[in-house]
């Protein structure tokens, strides 16, 4: 059997780097991205070059195989006249050479039952933004026993933590893999009727649509604090490069958590627009490691604003002032805040952000806890109460604390709802010490 070649049409140049050999190949973007298309004719390629070629195409539910894109590779098949080298079958498609393309869910799979796609070339994920971990968990091991297999994956984000987010995208992606995205302007075959339904979509709500064809994570803004003005802050291009600019000091903001959790902010101001750029938390470090990683940084620090139960706060078995431990290692000068809380700090942070751009590579996990700041909900009363002390508060709280104290004061315009702080009941705002050392 000789292999033939196929010439793929590939709408963008921007999925070059999924034609070259990897791994883990990802391909991410909004709907209308010929995200389906070109996958579909990447495994129509590699069974002509590729005699015996075996793929599995998964989805993480597949309840019948009208869900499966294999319609879509016969169509496709059909639009290379190749009719005659692939045979369609009711469940899967036999591919030159005696290979095969098969169709699966993976929620219905076992640790037991996933060994039979041991011996696959390619795993190709759909709807990857539904994948459980567990799926994942069960998968990767299985394919990449074989030299050269691949896992491929395909997916309209939904949220940073979506496991196949966090496997591509995430800190930690694979050595070696190659993740691109594509969105409506990268496909020449878009219709009429689409564009024009886009173009509505973006003009009647704008924050949908950013998520749907722009490819963004969906935000979350019921009950959120600032969701709204992060995701206008995207807009205006507010998010993106704004590295550390020499000729100007740096200022930082903190919070010092009850449960060992540190975050600190690092910004710079030039008299009118206010900078973010940079962000660090950790938590259950001691105050010699947090001053480490503020002093390794090549800023020149102007001002180090904490909040003001630092005064209150005795560090480890000393009598120290968590101030002073501060001073002490080297983190001057300290400022401490004036006694306000969570109210006031949101207020001042709403006032800021419009004027606030972030560094997209050194503050997004900042950027992530400001978005995800959000009220209590109480299910009794279907109603929201105070601030949630959750992961995204500190941050948030160390955001505000730099606002109270940023020497640009925007006045705040009608962002704060009377009655938003009307039943908040400041209870992790106690005093009550924790060792930090
Ligand atoms: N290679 C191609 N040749 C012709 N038309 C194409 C091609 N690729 C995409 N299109 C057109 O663009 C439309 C959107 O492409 P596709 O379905 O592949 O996008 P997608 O990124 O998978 O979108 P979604 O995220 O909604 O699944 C298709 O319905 C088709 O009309
Ligand atoms: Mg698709």
């Amino acid at each position: 059997m000789h292999s033939r070649t196929l010439k793929i049409d590939v709408g963008s140049k921007k999925l070059i780097p999924l034609l070259s050999k990897a791994t883990f190949k990802g391909c991410h973007g909004g709907r209308g991205g010929t995200k389906s298309y070109f996958f579909a004719d990447m495994h129509i390629a590699r069974a002509l070059s590729q005699p015996g070629y075996r793929a599995l195409c998964l989805r993480e539910v597949q309840r019948s195989i009208k869900e499966s894109s294999k319609r879509l590779l016969e169509q496709r098949i059909q639009h290379h006249g190749l009719g005659s080298s692939f045979d369609v079958m009711d469940a899967e498609i036999r591919t030159p050479g005696g290979g095969q393309l098969v169709f699966h869910g993976l929620q219905n799979h076992t640790a037991e039952s996933v060994k039979s796609f041991e011996g696959f070339d390619v795993a190709d994920i759909e709807e990857g933004q539904t994948i459980k971990q567990r799926s994942l968990d069960l998968l990767i091991p299985t394919i990449i026993r074989k030299p050269g297999a691949e896992i491929w994956a395909r997916w309209n984000p939904r949220h940073d933590t979506d496991p196949i987010d966090k496997l591509f995208r995430g800190p930690k992606a694979p050595p070696g893999s190659v993740c691109v995205e594509v969105g409506w302007q990268d496909n020449p075959w878009l219709s009429n009727e689409m564009r024009r339904q886009i173009e509505a979509d973006y003009e009647n709500d704008p924050e949908k649509a950013m998520h749907i064809w722009g490819g963004g994570y969906e935000i979350i803004t019921e009950g959120s604090y600032y969701a709204k003005q992060i995701a206008q802050a995207d807009r205006d291009g507010r998010i993106g490069h704004f590295p550390y600019d020499p000729d100007l000091p740096v200022i930082t903001g903190w919070d010092i958590g009850v449960d060992d959790y540190t975050a600190v902010w690092f910004m710079q101001e030039n008299g009118r627009e206010v900078r973010a750029i940079d962000y660090y938390e950790c938590s259950g470090e001691g105050a010699q490691h947090v001053a480490d990683v503020i002093l390794s940084k090549p800023y020149k620090y102007k001002a180090h604003y904490l909040p003001h139960d630092v005064r209150n706060r005795e560090w480890g078995s000393g009598a120290k002032k968590r101030e002073d431990t501060l001073r002490d290692l080297g983190i001057t000068p300290v400022r401490v805040g004036a006694r306000l809380g969570p109210v006031e700090r949101i207020n001042a942070t709403r006032a800021l952000l419009p004027i606030v751009s972030f560094d997209r590579e050194k503050a997004w996990l900042g950027i992530k806890r400001l978005r995800n700041y959000c009220r209590k909900f109480n299910e009794s009363t279907q109603s929201y109460l105070g601030p949630l002390h959750d992961d995204s508060s500190h941050g948030s709280d160390a955001f505000g604390e730099f606002a109270l104290n940023c020497s640009i004061r925007p006045t705040l315009a009608n962002t704060t709802k009377s009655d938003e702080f009307k039943d908040y009941t400041p209870e992790h705002q106690s005093e009550s010490s924790t060792s930090w050392l």
